[in-house]
């Protein structure tokens, strides 16, 4: 039997799962009913099991014989959405939904533990299994680096189901395949008083509005227009009355790019335009730039092993091509830690209403590609280790 034939053969355990993980959703740090069911079913299956990053889970399949190491993962947290889907596996948790597919992750990746558990005999080297945490906010990939569960891996698998792509169809082109994602905020300061003698005090508002608007000339001005690069201000608090000159603003906001020299150079370009422009209207900014998490960029060899395990088994067909993501992931760690490949999963499907944005009420996906997701996690790894 090959690796899609096995696959087949647990698919509808992989959509009892996933449903399972939906209708139990748990937030960011809190996956703690998820982390203890996968080390359970990993348990069942007899794979080693280490506890890490508080609510996350390592599989560990070690083969017949001694080789390289090959870490496949998986994120499960939820996000603080009520549910508008009418499903019979609905979100039982209030005000929290799987509305990113993570329950997919999760349950293919448990899939694919069943099946190279079953191979063990036949594997050169090591499998971890890397149920991670914190991804919604970045934090689990990195704590479960600093836990050790990257520790001389030498190449490293990441699934996202996507309902931007056709569904079984699977995205995996090497380079650049989603954004860095980093925070600004600006604090303008400058002096209040009457509204009715704005030249008395020093006005915020208009210090901050045209901070706002030069800051878009850093993608039209400082950038080369080959690098796309995003810098939006979300959020601008200030102002107590409408009469009253307001004395200081706060805005907050992203930057999003995929060339690492870019990523680099936005702090100090966005600070000085910011100070300088505040300060030709008497007012002062403090800028505090939060680095996120790197772009996500996939390793020109470890993405060619991948798209051949695609190829080999769903033929030519199933590889597509996308554009890269504006989004974030951090998932970019473990690549930093190891060469790695972020695969695209594709779930959309318009007639199942599986074709929604991600973190949007009515997200759901096709059950259908999880045999995909499943098939590509262990047969990379199959082929990555079988490698000289
Ligand atoms: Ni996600």
């Amino acid at each position: 039997m090959d690796i899609r034939e096995k696959a087949e053969g647990v698919k509808d355990q992989l959509i009892a799962w996933r449903r399972e993980f939906h209708e139990n959703p748990e937030l960011t740090w809190q996956e703690e009913r998820t982390g203890n069911r996968v080390a359970e079913e990993l348990e069942k299956m007899g794979v080693e099991v280490k506890r890490m990053a508080r609510t996350g889970v390592l599989g560990i399949i070690n083969g017949e014989k001694p080789g390289k190491i090959v870490a496949l993962r998986a994120d499960m947290d939820a996000l603080p959405i009520t549910e508008a889907n009418d499903l019979p596996y609905k979100s039982k948790n209030a005000g929290v939904m799987h509305a990113c597919g993570h329950d997919g992750h999760v349950a293919m990746l448990l899939g694919a533990a069943k099946i190279l558990n079953g191979m063990k005999d036949d594997i050169k080297g090591t499998i971890r299994f890397i149920f991670q945490p914190a991804e919604e906010i970045a934090q689990g990939a990195i704590t479960m680096i600093e836990e050790g569960a990257m520790d001389k891996v030498d190449a490293v698998l990441g699934i996202h189901l996507w309902s931007g792509l056709e569904s079984g169809k699977v995205s995996l082109e090497p380079g650049p395949r989603m954004a860095s994602t980093d925070i600004i905020k600006i604090t303008v300061k400058g002096k209040g008083g009457h509204g009715s003698m704005p030249h008395q005090g020093i006005d915020a508002i208009v210090a901050s509005c045209a901070v706002v608007n030069d800051l878009q000339s850093v993608v039209s001005r400082e950038v080369s227009p080959l690098d796309p690069v995003v810098v939006t201000i979300g959020k601008f608090n200030g102002g107590d009355r409408w009469n009253i000159l307001c004395s200081e603003v706060i805005m907050e906001g992203t930057t999003r790019c995929f060339n690492p020299k870019v990523v680099n150079s936005l702090p100090s370009i966005i600070e000085r335009i910011a100070k300088n422009t505040a300060a030709s209207y008497r007012a002062q900014a403090e800028v505090e730039y939060t680095v996120g998490t790197p772009p996500v960029i996939n390793h020109p060899e470890v993405s060619r092993i991948a798209h051949d395990a695609v190829e080999k088994l769903y033929g030519q067909d199933a590889v597509a091509d996308m554009e890269k993501v504006m989004g974030g992931e951090d998932f970019a760690f473990l690549c930093d830690a190891a060469p790695g490949v972020m695969a695209f999963v594709g779930i959309a499907d318009s007639k199942k209403g599986t074709d929604v944005a991600h973190h949007h009420e009515r997200f759901n996906i096709d059950e259908d590609a999880l045999t995909v997701g499943t098939s590509l996690y262990a047969q990379f790894a199959v082929d990555f280790l079988s490698q000289e």
